[in-house]
């Protein structure tokens, strides 16, 4: 899967690590290094102004604060809002911010269909006032970077309980929207759109699983897939499926981009094992964003024990 020709930045521009330890004002630029979702772990900190601060408004009606939290530090708003992947504005990390700045999400509506008893679109402003939590959660690429994300949102429970999934839904289907004109997606992203996503009925019912709606407190920054996106957080990143207008609850397993563009090298499942190797790089280590030295990467990214039991008598290498 041919995405981009390397473009690594000139020795020049590198900065070296203690430069860098020693600088708030940096921006890290990922390298492509030509055919995968993108290089575990090759990306290089670089000089560069600070990007301007997204601004998007407060969420009022913020519940729960911190019964989901980890005993880890939070990445900053910075790093969040603009190291990121979204092909469908950029390939590159460090651009989809600026990219992504003038895209409208609203209107906004989501069709939620398929096997369930009562079918629903949803208008984002209906599930805005959803009782919305603070949900801070590692979240971990499948290119071995991590962070740590204080998202705010709601269980995806909630949303499929409004529409009753019948006994024959088994799975549940996401969809992005794409919109051409405002996604400026003339270059080859090497990946079809719209950006499709799938979890098992059980996993999309886990407490753990939310719709996000935001983070940091405030509504989702474009970049970050405004204004909702799913966070899976044993999963790897791309899992987590950005700027939903579609949710289609079926009893066939759902078609995923990563697995149509590459499916020796992304499963369906996609869960954090440090156990099992990327064809092309070990998943035991991680880069975590505002780290130098890098960490072990946990089993189902530190949320074993209330996710293993999805997973018992399955053979995770198979089932990668
Ligand atoms: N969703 C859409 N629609 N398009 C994408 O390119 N990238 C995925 C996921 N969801 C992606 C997406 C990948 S590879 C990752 S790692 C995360 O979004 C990145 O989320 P972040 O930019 O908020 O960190």
């Amino acid at each position: 899967m041919v995405i981009k020709k390397p473009n690594a930045p000139k020795a020049s521009e590198i900065t070296p690590e203690e430069t860098f330890l020693n600088r708030r004002n940096f921006i890290r630029a990922g390298v492509l290094a030509g055919t995968t979702l993108a290089t575990a772990g090759v990306y290089r900190f670089i000089n560069a102004p600070a990007p301007p601060e997204v601004e998007t408004a407060q969420i009022p009606n913020i519940e729960n604060k911190n019964v989901f939290t980890v005993d880890e530090q939070m990445t900053s708003f910075r790093d969040i809002t603009n190291y990121n992947n979204f092909y469908e504005f950029s390939t590159g990390k460090t651009s989809v911010a600026a990219k992504a700045r003038d895209f409208n999400v609203r209107p906004w509506t989501i069709e939620v269909g398929g096997l369930v008893q009562k079918p629903k679109t949803f208008d984002i402003e209906e599930i805005l006032k959803f009782p919305q939590e603070e949900r801070i959660y590692r979240f971990r690429c499948v290119e071995a970077w991590s962070m740590v994300i204080p998202w705010v949102g709601f269980p995806l429970k909630t949303l499929l309980d409004k529409v009753e999934p019948t006994g024959a839904a088994k799975y549940v289907a996401f969809e992005t929207v794409y919109d051409a004109k405002q996604m400026q997606s003339s270059f080859s992203a090497g990946i079809d759109f719209p950006y499709v996503e799938g979890l098992r009925l059980d996993e999309a019912m886990h407490p753990l699983t939310i719709l996000a709606t935001g983070l940091y407190g405030k509504l989702m920054p474009n970049q970050n897939g405004a204004p909702i996106r799913l966070v899976v957080p044993w999963k790897y990143g791309f899992k987590s499926i950005k700027s939903i207008v579609k949710i289609t609850l079926t009893d066939r397993v759902p078609t995923t981009t990563w697995n149509i563009a590459n499916g020796r090298e992304y499963g369906f499942y996609s869960n954090v094992n440090p156990n099992v190797r990327h064809p092309r790089w070990s998943q035991a280590t991680e880069n975590r964003i505002g780290e130098l030295s890098r960490r072990e990467t946990l089993m189902f990214n530190g949320y074993a024990d209330q996710v293993a039991s999805l997973y018992e008598g399955m053979d995770l290498k198979k089932n990668f």
